[in-house]
């Protein structure tokens, strides 16, 4: 029997809906080759909705969303819009509402791109991080008092209940014994690295530090690691090839992925997964919407691709979703000059078209 899949398409705003046409352009193209059947509904959800009609999201918006297999995203934001309406508003509020309560962000640098961190290769820039996606300082919970007096103070409390960090550290010692570098063949052992500032958040860490070691105690075969935030971000530029899977709470974790997104080649090749393993996960490259490129065709649409095969990854279509990949590689090695926006040598839709080719 066929394959079928219903896919919610959130182009959103900035260079959002060109990169997310040229992602759709690929995915159709794959999923013909692999007679598997993807339809597409697209939501004009993002800042041009919001400023004309004043509502960030329709009411029905979750539940609407909640129809189909995954949600394929563009990016959100807008300049005219006042930061953090959009962002939080539909953002974090479908990572909130649809429980994705896991960022999964690899980091892997493809042959031909160039690295900017010296001496460094696709052999040593080839890892993941997942990063915590419901809780921490993105829970909101905080307030001000006497705004705009010397008296003025500003909470804004980093939250985390047993259950989330519990459910976080299981994913990624799943996901460390099914996707770490001994399941891929490039290591003698499967590695989980849990990154927290214990010297300083010591409330914070003593849970995820003991849950840690309580849960690992179930993964025999995925060595524990401990590093502090701080110097992971050095680790990551001068011995990436030490990090095998990263699980990190929220923040620290859109930190650090920003950092290893440029190890990867930039924003323009990076994709994450907003993932709830029960439910619909939402999949989007992480550059967000980038004003300056908007309706240039200039953008690098690869991330966005790299974000197409992941959706298929996580449904299940894994020979969907290499072929993508392996289309990716292709025009990186062959019709590329850079990864960067204005100097990728070919137009935004040019790129599509060509792996979309590839993928056939
Ligand atoms: C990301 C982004 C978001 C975040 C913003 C846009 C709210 O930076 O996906 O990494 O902080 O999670
Ligand atoms: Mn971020």
């Amino acid at each position: 029997m066929a394959r079928s899949y219903s896919i919610a398409v959130i182009p959103g705003d900035g260079t959002g809906p060109e990169v997310i046409a040229e992602g759709v352009k690929v995915l159709k193209a794959a999923a013909a080759a692999e007679r598997l059947t993807l339809e597409f509904t697209t939501y004009a959800f993002g800042g041009e909705h919001y400023m004309k009609t004043g509502e960030v999201l329709p009411e029905n918006a979750v539940a609407e969303l909640k129809k189909h297999a995954a949600i394929y995203l563009g990016a959100i934001g807008h300049p005219d819009v006042k930061p953090g309406i959009l962002e939080k508003g539909i953002l974090l509020k479908l990572r909130f509402e649809l429980d994705q309560y896991i960022n999964l962000r690899p980091v892997r640098l493809y042959p031909g791109v160039e690295c900017p961190v010296k001496g460094k290769g696709p052999k040593e820039i080839d890892y993941c991080c997942v990063r915590e996606n419901s809780g921490g300082l993105y829970t909101g919970m905080g307030g001000q008092s006497r705004p705009g007096t010397k008296d003025e103070v500003a909470v804004q409390n980093m939250v985390y209940t047993y259950e989330q960090v519990e459910r976080c550290l299981r994913f990624a010692f799943e996901y460390a014994r099914t996707h770490g570098k001994k399941a891929r063949g490039i290591a003698a052992e499967n590695r989980l690295a849990l990154v927290g500032k214990s010297n300083v958040l010591t409330y914070m860490y003593s849970l995820w530090n003991r849950v840690f070691d309580e849960i690992g105690a179930e993964y025999p075969d995925v060595k524990r690691e401990y590093y502090h935030v701080d110097a992971t971000c050095l680790y990551m530029i001068a011995s990436p090839e030490m990090f095998d899977v990263i699980v990190t709470e929220n923040m620290f974790g859109d930190i650090i992925t920003d950092l290893a997104a440029i190890t990867q080649g930039g924003l323009g090749v990076a994709a994450g997964g907003n993932i709830n393993p029960a439910g619909v996960s939402m999949f989007e490259p992480i550059g967000g919407t980038a004003p300056a490129w908007t309706g240039k065709n200039a953008i690098n649409p690869l991330a966005a691709v790299c974000a197409g095969a992941m959706m298929l990854d996580t449904l299940g279509e894994k020979k969907t979703a290499d072929r993508i990949e392996r289309g990716v590689m292709k025009v990186i090695e062959k019709d590329m000059k850079s990864m960067e926006a204005g100097r990728m040598g070919l137009s935004t839709s040019q790129v599509g078209d060509r792996v979309a080719e590839y993928v056939s």
